[in-house]
């Protein structure tokens, strides 16, 4: 299918690994130009640079001025912005919600949620005066399912969620779609670093951090099609929201969970 994507400008936030850097290639892909902002530049993102038009933006989102600096980026370059992909987040296992103060809340709140606030208000006059385009939320099954060791990271995604519908009201009428995608676990650094969830549910469960992914992890959440996702899976759902073929789609959230939430 013909994305027509080809030179529109993408902004993709925290996009040198995992999901990000799967929906940087298949923006790539599509020939569309690519502005990618993160703290560090992985060799997967450096091979993408030679492939694609893709810029590197070192940037901490997690800084109240973070998200302009990356915009401000993509203009400079570019003059113009078509694409934002709110995708930057993070999570930590958590052992009790009582075990979480404020220092780490606010944490949660400001990567995971005031990052997409940020870089929508700094991005949205570009794509507003560029003649309309898209924004797609990276949100999360614990928008709706949320878990007790991701409690902070659940209420975040809830909010990006409530966010979504929000502008998605307010900017449709001017030419700017907002949708939100919802994965369930993916397979990424989120997942598979040292110390990360694969390995906190292999510590419970008595397996390996591989049979965690592949085999405990689907077990144990319910997950129908018995396997989790792959970045490339959530990819090719971003860049169809973030084309014109979806001209007509504003305001939904699409689940890639495999069959994980079992109510409509
Ligand atoms: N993997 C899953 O199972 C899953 C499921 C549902 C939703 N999600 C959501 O999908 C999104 C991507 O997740 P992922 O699994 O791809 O995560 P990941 O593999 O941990 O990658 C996170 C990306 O964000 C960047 N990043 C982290 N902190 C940053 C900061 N302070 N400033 C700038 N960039 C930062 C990282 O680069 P640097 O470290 O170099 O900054 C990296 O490029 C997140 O919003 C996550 O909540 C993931």
């Amino acid at each position: 299918m013909e994305l027509n994507l080809t030179d529109k400008v993408a902004v993709v936030t925290g996009g040198s690994k995992g999901i990000g850097l799967a929906v940087a290639e298949a923006l790539g892909r599509e020939g569309a130009r690519i502005v990618v902002g993160s703290r560090s530049e992985t060799p997967q993102l450096a091979d993408l640079r030679e492939r694609y038009d893709v810029t590197f933006v070192p940037v901490d989102l997690a800084r109240a001025d973070g998200a302009d600096l990356l915009i401000q980026a993509a203009t400079d370059r570019h003059g113009r912005v078509d694409v934002l992909v709110n995708n930057v987040g993070a999570a930590s296992p958590r052992a009790s919600f009582l075990d979480i103060d404020d220092a780490e809340w606010e944490r949660a709140l400001n990567l995971t949620f005031l990052s997409a606030v940020r870089a929508s208000r700094a991005a949205l006059p570009h794509l507003l005066a560029d003649g309309g385009g898209a924004i797609v939320n990276i949100s999360s099954v614990n928008a709706r399912l949320p878990f007790p060791t991701v409690v902070d990271y659940s209420a975040a995604k809830a909010a990006l969620s409530n966010l979504t519908k929000a502008l998605s009201e307010e900017f449709a009428p001017r030419g700017v779609r907002v949708n939100a995608v919802a994965p369930g676990p993916v397979r990424t650094p989120f997942w598979t670093d040292p110390g990360a969830f694969a390995d906190a549910v292999a510590a419970g469960a008595g397996s390996t951090a591989d049979e965690a992914l592949n085999e405990v992890v689907p077990r144990q959440m319910g997950i129908s099609t018995g396997r989790i996702t792959e970045p490339h899976e959530v990819a090719d759902l971003v860049v169809f929201l973030a084309s014109p073929r979806a001209g007509n789609i504003t305001g939904a959230e699409f689940l890639i969970d495999g069959g994980q939430i079992k109510t409509t």
